[in-house]
């Protein structure tokens, strides 16, 4: 909408050490989109206040996320990347949808059930008017494509109600987004518990395979996770630990599940949970090589976010003065 360019937009939470969920579900996709697109992607600090935060560590952790999406392949001189508390729009913006967004539809998202539940203790405003705030970081930029894992879908399908029901009150405004979910890697699940989604907040260490881990630690992880007591390499009902290894193992090589269980046949879990380890850390060496190089040079990182949100707050300005223009609000 601001040219005649698709606009692409994601953002992952600075809430906790990144994981291959986040990687192949996620950042692994951001470097798929073709260089006539225009590319945001953006450390959302705001979301990650909704839980308690140390603030060493979410400032530590928001060098890192950016550090990250650099070494994954996201170039900075062909995409925006910038830090969501560094562009006030988004708050602003975060704002007046929450006057588009019914308490029905956010009492609905599955997210907030499972981190209220998680939080019982500190179950604030914020943490249920999470969803209108991404919709502002989406609809801000005429976002046409969101790549994320599934488990974001809910809240990109409340971003679209939320700016059809604006364009419904005020006329055209905001592109109306698509989520962009891969096939394959879209959501990795927990190596301890496969039956749930594996999460950066895990306080159990070997259910989560983070895209810093030391090889060796990868390497354990893979070998302790829990399967079943069958011992063929298949996909099956009741046999959601090796359907998480071999779609990870899929992310990791480009290969489909059929492939995989031919070129397991006969060999067992142990052979098997050995060869997702290896993948996945000659997948990741790269990417750590680059981040250590990245993180000794926090000068040059200040100097992205810095330039990052000069180009976002561009853009968002465009969308804020005809969202303030419609809304009545003067000057
Ligand atoms: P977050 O920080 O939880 O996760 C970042 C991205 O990683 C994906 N992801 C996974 N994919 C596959 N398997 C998993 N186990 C897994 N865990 C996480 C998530 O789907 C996500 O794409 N609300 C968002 C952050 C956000 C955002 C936005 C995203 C804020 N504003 C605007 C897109 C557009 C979140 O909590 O992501």
């Amino acid at each position: 909408m601001f040219d005649n360019r698709k606009v692409v937009f994601s953002g992952v939470q600075p809430s906790g050490n990144l994981t291959i969920g986040n990687y192949l579900g996620a950042i692994k996709n951001f470097t798929a989109f073709p260089e006539d697109t225009m590319r945001f992607y953006c450390v959302v600090d705001l979301h990650a206040i909704t839980v308690r935060q140390v603030p060493a560590e979410l400032r530590r952790r928001t060098y890192e996320t950016l550090a990250l999406y650099i070494a994954c392949g996201l170039d900075p001189q062909k995409n925006t990347l910038f830090v969501q508390s560094q562009v006030p729009a988004h708050a602003e913006l975060g704002w007046i949808l929450d006057c588009y967004t019914m308490f029905g539809e956010l009492s609905r998202m599955t997210q907030f059930k499972d981190k209220s539940a998680k939080h019982a203790d500190n179950i604030n405003a914020g943490l249920f008017t999470y969803p209108s705030l991404m919709a502002a970081d989406i609809l801000l930029y005429q976002t046409d494509i969101v790549p994320v894992g599934i488990d974001q879908k809910q809240h990109l399908e409340l971003a679209r109600d939320v700016a059809n029901r604006f364009n419904t009150v005020h006329g055209d405004t905001f592109v109306v987004p698509e989520p962009y979910i891969p096939a394959s890697g879209m959501k990795i699940m927990s190596l301890q518990d496969p039956a749930s989604k594996m999460s950066k907040s895990d306080p159990n260490e070997n259910a989560v395979v983070r895209i810093l881990d030391e090889p060796d630690a990868i390497m354990r992880k893979f070998k302790r996770a829990v399967t079943d007591s069958d011992s063929r390499v298949a996909r099956g009902e009741g046999k959601d630990g090796i359907n998480n290894l071999i779609s990870i193992y899929c992310a990791f090589t480009g290969k489909t599940a059929e492939e995989t269980e031919r070129e397991f046949d006969g060999k067992g879990y142990g052979g098997f949970k050995a060869a997702v380890g290896e993948v996945c850390v000659s997948a990741l060496r790269p990417v750590q090589e680059e981040f250590a190089r990245l993180m000794a040079d926090k000068a040059y990182l200040e100097s992205v976010m810095k330039q990052g949100a000069e180009t976002a707050a561009y853009y968002a300005r465009k969308t804020m003065s005809k969202v303030r223009r419609k809304l009545g609000f003067v000057g």
